[in-house]
């Protein structure tokens, strides 16, 4: 059974649409890349499925459970940061993960040590938060939301003004939690900031999911990036396509398949231009996604 599942989640604003159809599953041990420019409802989704925003149409299943029949079922074994962390920033990190425990049942002191340990925070848990790096914060807000031993797990930007050292921390902790069985949903609106961590994506854009795919599905399309070296890219500008990409005189970068980039040096070739150089480049999974997609949907 998934941990999430969203099915045909609608949200309307007023008149305006802000989400439609938005459909999705985590499983156990998932990391999701939740991916969309600025305005594409990634946080409105996480609200959606936390119950934090009212659905106009469709059904969150959480655990099975129904957010609207279910919600507190439902909401149960859910950890979340959307939007900020936020901790009261005159106390301790430990006062904060104190005062949130009281918030659950079942939380002990022992699930406090468990996850303070867990996100690294064990020489800085008694400074006031106001004392924090922000990715201190991140931590301590991951380490709150993770008291009640969540089984899903939904991140809204959690690589927002971390450095690279703290994305690299998080993707430990992140892919440490996954193989533990936590299903994680991470947003971001940086694809390649999110490769690394992720072995599913979602595309989000203007309120609808325009891909659902693994990463490696991603890396596997056979489209390549090559860089072609030749005498001098304006004489033979015509024989490329305009989303080609001139870098200097000499250089150009073409996207294109096996086929296509032999018939493109034959077609150079019969034309007396002459091609110094031919290279493959592996392409990032933004630059994949944004070929595919075939325009720059994601800032
Ligand atoms: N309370 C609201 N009233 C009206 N419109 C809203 C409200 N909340 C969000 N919106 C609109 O819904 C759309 C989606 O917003 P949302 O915050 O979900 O985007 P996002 O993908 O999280 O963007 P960002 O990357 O900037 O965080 C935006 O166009 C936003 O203006
Ligand atoms: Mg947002």
């Amino acid at each position: 059974m998934e941990i999430l599942k969203v099915d045909k989640l609608c949200k309307k604003i007023g008149k305006r649409e802000i989400l439609k159809d938005v459909s999705f599953t985590i499983n156990k041990g998932d990391i999701l890349a939740f991916i969309g420019p600025n305005g594409a409802g990634k946080t409105t989704t996480i609200k959606c499925i936390l119950g934090l925003q009212k659905i106009s149409s469709g059904h969150v299943y959480i655990n099975g459970f129904d957010i609207k029949k279910d919600f507190v079922k439902a909401i149960e074994r859910v950890g979340c940061i959307v939007e900020a962390p936020d901790a009261y920033l005159y106390l301790s990190g430990m006062e904060n993960l104190k005062i949130q425990a009281r918030m659950y049942k079942n939380v002990v002191m022992d699930d406090i040590f468990r996850v303070v340990e867990l996100v690294g925070l064990e020489e800085r848990i008694h400074d006031t938060v106001s004392k924090y790096s922000l990715g201190m914060r991140q931590r301590l807000g991951i380490a709150s939301a993770l008291l009640h031993s969540p089984n899903l797990l939904l991140l809204d930007e959690p690589t927002n003004g971390l450095d690279p050292e703290g994305i690299k921390e998080l993707r430990t902790l992140l892919k440490r939690l996954a193989k533990s069985g936590v299903g994680i949903l991470i947003s971001s609106h940086n694809l390649s900031e999110l490769e690394s961590f992720c072995n599913r994506v979602c595309i989000l854009s203007k309120g609808s999911i325009i891909e659902e795919t693994t990463i490696e599905e991603i890396k596997e399309m056979d489209e390549a990036k090559y860089i072609l070296k030749v005498g001098n890219v304006k004489s033979c500008k015509k024989y490329f396509r305009d989303h080609d990409i001139v870098i200097d005189e000499e250089h150009i970068e073409v996207f294109r398949d096996e086929e296509e980039i032999a018939k493109l040096i034959k077609l150079l070739v019969e034309n007396n231009i002459h091609i110094y150089e031919v290279r493959r480049e592996v392409m990032s999974l933004e630059e994949a996604f944004i070929k595919k997609s075939g325009g720059n949907i994601i800032d």
